[in-house]
C-alpha cells in the first residue's frame, strides 16, 4: 500500500528537537494507545539521549486494556523511561503527570527549585493538543480532527513549577513500513486523502475479526463470521444501508462507516498492536 507523506518536515523537526534539547529536562511522548510502535517516531530516541521521558499512552478509553498493560511493560524496561496510559480529555489521568514529572527530574518544579522544562512531543492527531489543554486547565493548543493542525510555537507554564513547550515537538509518522501506515491510517492519523480507504478497512476488518470477533458480530449484529474481509465489509455495508442503485453495496462507504466506528470506539476497545509480535499478528496491508 502506498501512503503518501511530506518526509521534509522530519528534517525540520529534528532540527527544533535538537535547538530546544540543552534547554530541557523531560520529554513527554504522546503515542496512540491503541498503536504505541507505529505512532512513535524512532527520531525521538535517537535524539534523546540521557534525558528521561514519560510515554503517555493516550486514548487509552479506545485500546484493549489488557494489551495498554503489556505496552507499559514493555516500555518501561527502557533506560529513563516510564509509561502511563490515559485518556488526555480525563482531568484525573492528567493530573498524575505533573508528580511523574518531578519524580523523574528530582530538584526541578518543585517550591524554591528552578522550572521543570517539559517538552511534548508526538505524531500529529495523538491529542498533544489535548493533552496540553487539561494539563494546563484551559484551552491553549488548537484541538482539530485534520493532521497536522498544531503549528504555532509555544510555551506554557503550567504555574505548577512545570513550563511546557508545545512545539517544537512535532514529529512526523514514518511510513516506510506499510503495516505500521495501514495501522496508522486505520487510527485516523493520516489524512484521509492519503491513502486507500477500502484498503485499509479490509485490513482492519480482518484484523478485528480475528482478535476481536465478539466485538464485530456484536456491533454488527452478525449472525457469524463470514470468510473473508471483503463479505464481512459487504454484509456490515448491507445491513447499515450502504447500497447503491440497484442494491448493490457500495464498498468504499462501508469502508468509511468501519473506520469512523472503530476510531470512535464504537466496537469496543480494541487495540492494532502488541509488543513484539506486530509484523507477524496485526493488522497487515496485505490482508486486504
Ligand atoms: P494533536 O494535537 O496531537 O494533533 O491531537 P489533538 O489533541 O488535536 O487530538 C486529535 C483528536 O483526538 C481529537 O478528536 C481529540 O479530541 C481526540 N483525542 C485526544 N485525546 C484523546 C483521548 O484520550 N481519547 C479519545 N477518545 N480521543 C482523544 P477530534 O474528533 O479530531 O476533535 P474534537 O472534535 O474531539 O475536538
Amino acid at each position: 500500500m502506498n501512503i503518501d507523506w511530506y518526509p521534509g518536515h522530519m528534517k525540520k523537526a529534528r532540527a527544533q528537537i535538537v535547538e530546544g534539547l540543552p534547554t530541557i529536562d523531560l520529554f513527554i511522548e504522546v503515542l496512540d494507545a491503541r498503536l504505541p510502535a507505529s505512532s512513535a517516531n524512532p527520531l525521538l530516541e535517537r535524539l534523546r539521549g540521557d534525558k528521561p521521558c514519560i510515554k503517555v499512552l493516550n486514548k487509552n478509553d479506545l485500546a484493549d486494556p489488557t494489551v495498554t498493560k503489556s505496552w507499559v511493560r514493555f516500555f518501561e524496561k527502557q533506560h529513563g523511561v516510564r509509561a502511563i496510559p490515559l485518556d488526555a480529555k480525563d482531568r484525573r489521568d492528567v493530573g498524575l503527570l505533573p508528580k511523574l514529572c518531578r519524580k523523574l527530574v528530582p530538584g526541578r518544579g518543585g517550591k524554591g527549585e528552578r522550572l521543570l522544562r517539559v517538552m511534548v512531543v508526538g505524531i500529529p492527531n495523538v491529542g498533544k493538543s489535548t493533552l496540553i489543554n487539561t494539563l494546563a486547565g484551559r484551552k491553549i493548543a488548537r484541538v482539530g480532527d485534520k493532521p497536522a493542525i498544531t503549528t504555532c510555537p509555544q510555551q506554557i507554564d503550567l504555574r505548577n513549577g512545570i513550563l511546557l513547550s508545545d512545539t517544537p515537538g512535532l514529529l512526523w509518522p514514518v511510513l516506510e513500513d506499510p503495516d505500521g501506515a495501514c495501522r496508522l491510517a486505520a487510527s485516523g492519523a493520516i489524512g484521509d486523502n492519503a491513502f486507500d480507504t477500502t484498503a485499509v478497512s479490509l485490513a482492519t476488518v480482518e484484523y478485528v475479526a480475528g482478535k476481536y470477533p465478539a466485538l464485530l458480530l456484536h456491533r454488527y449484529k452478525l449472525p457469524e463470521l463470514l470468510e473473508t474481509a471483503i463479505l464481512l465489509l459487504e454484509e456490515i455495508g448491507r445491513r447499515r444501508g450502504c447500497l447503491v442503485s440497484g442494491g448493490e453495496v457500495d464498498l468504499h462507504r462501508a469502508a468509511e462507516l468501519f473506520l469512523r466506528e472503530l476510531r470512535s470506539g464504537k466496537l469496543g476497545r480494541i487495540s492494532l498492536e502488541r509488543p513484539g509480535k506486530i509484523a507477524a499478528a496485526e493488522v497487515t496491508a496485505d490482508n486486504k
